[in-house]
């Protein structure tokens, strides 16, 4: 499946105004707001450890968006590059603060790592939920991305049984990234 929902292509480091919504790449400053952000999201999102967001502010933060509206952090995507596979782009974490859901943050922020994914010359991201997280189906069927098939499925969504380790069963789900002229590798 191809992606129709990405900006037109900018050079990075980038940085986003659109009405009272910034984006910008997550830097050290940020990393308390943003583990105050990830607090919120359980029962599918737990919050990882400050230095866990200072490698990921210190070496990924192209990859790693931040939607920020009135100065407070209201949501963020994780996501890397990989060294295995360079072609590809992993997203860990997507999280939208619970007062400013169904507002496109995650479709802008989504946006903006496919957008930097497409500079990088990949060709894919891919991602997983966890069984039962209708609203990360939905929005990850809404942003284009497709359903990586599964030995199973639950609540009619394939899963892959202990797809991340023992017991640790997921959805996963993956968007094609077209090639577009001017791709710098
Ligand atoms: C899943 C989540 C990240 C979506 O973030 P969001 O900013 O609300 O998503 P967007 O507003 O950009 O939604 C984009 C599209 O996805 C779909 N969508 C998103 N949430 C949805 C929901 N709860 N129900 C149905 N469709 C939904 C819609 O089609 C939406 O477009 P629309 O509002 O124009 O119809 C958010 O619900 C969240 O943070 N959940 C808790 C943490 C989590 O589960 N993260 C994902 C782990 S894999």
């Amino acid at each position: 499946m191809t992606a129709s929902w990405a900006c037109a292509p900018t050079r990075w480091p980038w940085h986003l105004e659109t009405d009272q919504l910034t984006i910008e790449p997550l830097h050290q400053q940020m990393i308390p707001d943003v583990i105050a952000l990830m607090e919120l999201g359980e029962p599918f999102i737990t919050a990882r450890t400050y230095s866990d967001y200072w490698l990921y502010a210190t070496l990924f933060s192209s990859t790693c968006p931040v939607a920020i509206i009135d100065g407070q952090v209201v949501g963020t995507v994780i996501a890397f590059r990989s060294q295995d596979d360079p072609s590809e782009v992993y997203v860990q974490d997507v999280m939208t603060h619970p007062d400013h859901r169904r507002r496109g943050i995650t479709r802008r922020l989504m946006a903006r790592v496919l957008e930097r994914a497409r500079e990088m010359g990949c060709g894919r991201i891919f991602l997983t939920s966890e069984p039962h997280n209708q609203a990360a189906h939905r929005a990850w069927v809404a942003l284009g991305f497709g359903s990586v098939s599964g030995d199973r499925t639950v609540d009619g969504v394939p899963v892959i049984t202990d797809f991340k380790g023992p017991g640790k069963t997921r959805a996963v789900y993956e968007l094609t990234i077209a090639r577009s002229p001017g791709t710098v590798e």
